[in-house]
């Protein structure tokens, strides 16, 4: 029996480019795994109206990990006109798989490493180095929502001062997304940075928030911060407003090392410190839980370059990297970041965004080359 069982999750579009690709890489780095082939993506809303059918979830169930490459998702008004004839007007509605994923399987951390390649044409600066932490499960994404609003819950938040301002305001003309942070989550998801950076040498951790005016969510954060950071010696605790970060990060990036936030601020710094060193053919991404994880590129589908093997697949490598890391497997981790490192630098096959013609299979093919001479 093989060591690890590794649901394979391709989803639609450029998911299923880049995830040739990734076979490419784990054969050649011959991992000990069972990769068992999940369906997930827009074939299936149209096909069954659910684009995460269950026989995927109990299949995720039974495997160690998943490793994920893209989908397409559309809102659900749209997603509606697509489905097949017979399941329309039948009460399905579409809602993001990859969202129900990390509340399915509480993957409450999402790890965002951004770090500048030497000889990538696309950096920003080539001394960026930086890692996001971002909560995963909760805040704005939660996905608490209310519109129209009823009686109820208006009523109910009537009680605070600040809703005066909204008592004119017709019920069907509201609409309401909360924010809920729950003290486990935060405290997780600091720790979950200090961790890192103390196993990776890293001199501060950067709490990402807005707790001058979002007081209560975003105080609770800080509040917990503060207390994780004394167990921490030697490793600094920054606190910047998200605002203001999104400044701080254009301005001196090179200054941070591990960065931490909630769900929504850290959606957004993460793509903005993604385009620093690249852009989305280089954002590898980690969803992990206590003892489950999805490893996927943060693109998605890309629909106009599907099935060509144009586009850029060093982001799903690097998130099989991520996947070998958190597999304990850091020798084959280490050995493949070093490989991409340098078909990076030579920059002899590259993809279009980097201004070559080769294949995401040949880049793949290439940067195995690259582990086997190591
Ligand atoms: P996208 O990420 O699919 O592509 C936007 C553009 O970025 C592409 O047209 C291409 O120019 C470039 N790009 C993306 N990946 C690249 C790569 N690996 N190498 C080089 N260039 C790359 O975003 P878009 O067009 O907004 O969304 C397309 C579909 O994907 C939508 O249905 C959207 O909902 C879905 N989506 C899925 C995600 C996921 O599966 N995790 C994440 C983001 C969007
Ligand atoms: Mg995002």
């Amino acid at each position: 029996m093989a060591k690890y069982h590794i649901a394979w999750l391709p989803g639609d579009g450029i998911g299923i480019d880049v995830m040739d690709a990734a076979k490419i890489i784990l054969d050649a780095i011959d991992l000990d795994a069972e990769y068992i082939p999940g369906d997930i993506g827009w074939e299936f809303w149209k096909k069954e109206g659910d684009p995460l059918p269950k026989r995927t979830i109990d299949l995720l169930k039974e495997t160690d990990c998943g490793l994920f490459g893209a989908i397409t998702s559309k809102p659900n008004q749209e997603a509606q006109k697509e489905l097949s004839p017979e399941l329309r007007d039948k009460g399905f509605v579409y809602s993001s798989p990859i969202v129900r994923l990390r509340q399915t399987f509480n993957l409450h951390t999402n790890l965002r490493p951004c770090k500048a390649f030497e000889g990538n044409p696309l950096n920003y600066r080539d001394d960026i180095d930086l890692v996001v932490f971002r909560e995963n499960t909760e805040g704005l994404y939660a996905g608490v929502e209310f519109y129209p609003v009823s009686e109820e819950i208006f009523k109910a938040l009537s009680s605070h001062k600040k809703m005066k301002k909204f008592e004119n305001t017709p019920l069907t003309d509201l609409a309401i997304s909360t924010r809920i942070f729950t003290r486990k989550a935060c405290q997780n998801i600091v720790r979950q940075a200090f961790e890192y950076a103390k196993e990776h040498n890293r001199k501060s951790v950067t709490l990402v928030e807005k707790p001058n005016v979002i007081r209560e969510t975003s105080g609770m954060m800080v509040q917990e911060a503060r207390k994780i950071a004394k167990e921490y010696s030697g490793i600094e605790l920054w606190e910047a407003n998200v605002d203001a970060m999104c400044m701080w990060l254009i301005k001196n990036p090179q200054d941070y090392d591990v960065l931490v936030s909630s769900n929504m601020f850290g959606d957004i710094i993460s793509d903005l410190s993604a385009q620093l060193v690249g852009g989305l053919g280089f954002a590898a991404s980690g969803n992990i839980g206590d003892d489950f994880a999805v490893f996927e590129p943060t693109h998605g589908s890309a629909p106009k370059y599907a099935g060509q093997y144009k586009v850029n697949p060093t982001a799903m490598i690097q998130s099989v990297k991520l996947m070998l890391d958190w597999l304990g497997e850091r020798n084959d981790a280490k050995k493949l970041d070093q490989a991409i490192a340098s078909v990076i630098k030579e920059g002899k096959v590259k993809t279009y965004d980097l201004g070559g013609n080769n294949t995401s299979l040949e880049v793949a093919e290439e940067v195995t080359r690259k582990f086997e001479q190591n």
